[in-house]
């Protein structure tokens, strides 16, 4: 079996003709030499250096702050952690579509360094920006985050979680959590202040595709003619009662939902696949040539059909901004709730996963240059 837990084994490359771990080589060519030895640090090369208790750190690192051991964890394509409900988990629940903080700061950690910039256009009840925070006390320092979010409650809510919690925290005597920036408005006006390279992480959560409106416009309008193919024609069939549209959040497609937002926004999944695209295209100016862009997208089962967001995103994401994909992670919630609709005539999943899409920025600019 390939996957045997936390003991994975080291990769075999680094073995000398023998079958010996070459340490000498594994250190040439900078990758951690500390599994299973005894460090010593003598025999450090002029980049590395020991950090207590967590092993060797590369000062050629441009990507994060981890060391080698840590850096090869991080390297695993499945984040299966299922986070207790924390950090205001009520409150920020009003939202339907909000991140565990601690999964936005483990993303924070892999993709950024201390004192980074990270930015969140579609910043909801502020995961991302909460995450940024823990890192100051339960990673290697802080990240500066900004969030964009044009629903006004959100926000208000983010300010609320921040308060109770670093309220909390002095109670129990820890250190408060740093507040970051949440800017109100369209994340298409705000972008345009964000200076050109400035932004380490952009690390988001798009906003769903809100198909059950597009599905009450349908009736309302008694359907007009569809110019978009066999997605639409899917759209106009009649779906099983027993297989709802849903997401990983077990939420409905109208679960972030915007109270603000204009009720003819009605998109098809077309065009909400341009407006993402569109969207991304303008966002990466803002990043930094080292820069990543990290994507949460769920994919959805509706119609009896599963919908691969995710893919559709990436593919439309790379074909508009420059940016090449460079790793789908899954984020496995192991405490999410099992249903059965299809039971015992089809098979239904359930939605227990949510796909991280990382990107990196294409290597145009350095052509360019
Ligand atoms: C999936 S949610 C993000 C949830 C977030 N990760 C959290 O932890 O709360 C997407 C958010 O984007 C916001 N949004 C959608 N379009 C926007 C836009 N054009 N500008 C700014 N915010 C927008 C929505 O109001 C929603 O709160």
């Amino acid at each position: 079996m390939a996957d045997d837990g936390d003991r994975h084994r080291q990769s075999r490359l680094f073995t000398d003709d023998d079958g010996g771990f070459d340490a000498d080589r594994a250190r040439d060519e900078s990758l951690p030499v500390e599994d299973g030895e005894v460090i010593d640090t003598d025999d450090l090369a002029d980049h590395q250096r020991y950090v207590e208790d967590r092993g060797i750190y590369d000062e050629r690192n441009r990507v994060n702050d981890l060391t080698g051991k840590e850096w090869k964890y991080a390297t695993k394509s499945v984040l299966p952690e299922g986070y207790p409900p924390a950090v205001q988990h009520d409150l920020r629940s009003e939202h339907g579509g909000q991140k565990p903080p601690r999964l936005c700061a483990e993303l924070i950690g892999r993709f950024s360094k201390a004192g980074d910039i990270v930015l969140d256009p579609f910043a909801g009840v502020g995961g991302t920006l909460l995450g940024a925070s823990f890192c100051e006390h339960e990673g290697t320092g802080l990240r500066n985050a900004i969030g964009f979010e044009r629903t006004r409650r959100w926000i208000e809510i983010y300010e609320t979680v921040l308060e109770r919690e670093n309220e909390e925290r002095r109670e129990r005597g820890e250190p408060p959590l740093a507040e970051q920036e949440m800017q109100h408005g369209d994340c298409v006006d705000l972008i345009e202040d964000v200076p050109e390279d400035s932004v380490d992480l952009l690390l988001t959560d798009v906003p769903y595709w809100h198909m059950d409106e597009l599905e009450q416009t349908r009736n309302e309008r008694e359907t007009r003619e569809s110019k978009l193919g066999s997605f639409d024609g899917a759209a106009g069939a009649t779906g099983a009662p027993d297989t709802p549209e849903t997401d990983p959040d077990g939420r409905n497609a109208n679960a972030d939902a915007d109270s603000e937002r204009d009720p003819d926004d009605r998109q098809t999944k077309a065009e909400w696949l341009d407006d993402m695209a569109g969207k991304f295209d303008r966002f990466t100016d803002a990043v930094a040539p080292d820069g990543h862009v990290v994507v949460f997208i769920g994919d959805m089962y509706r119609e009896q059909s599963y919908e691969f967001l995710s893919a559709d995103l990436a593919r439309a994401i790379e074909s508009t901004a420059p940016l090449t994909l460079a790793a789908n992670l899954i984020w496995y919630d192991p405490t999410k709730d099992l249903h059965v609709y299809g039971y015992p005539f089809s098979y239904v999943p359930s939605m227990v996963h949510q796909n991280v899409l990382v990107f990196r920025l294409e290597d145009e600019r350095e052509s360019d240059d």
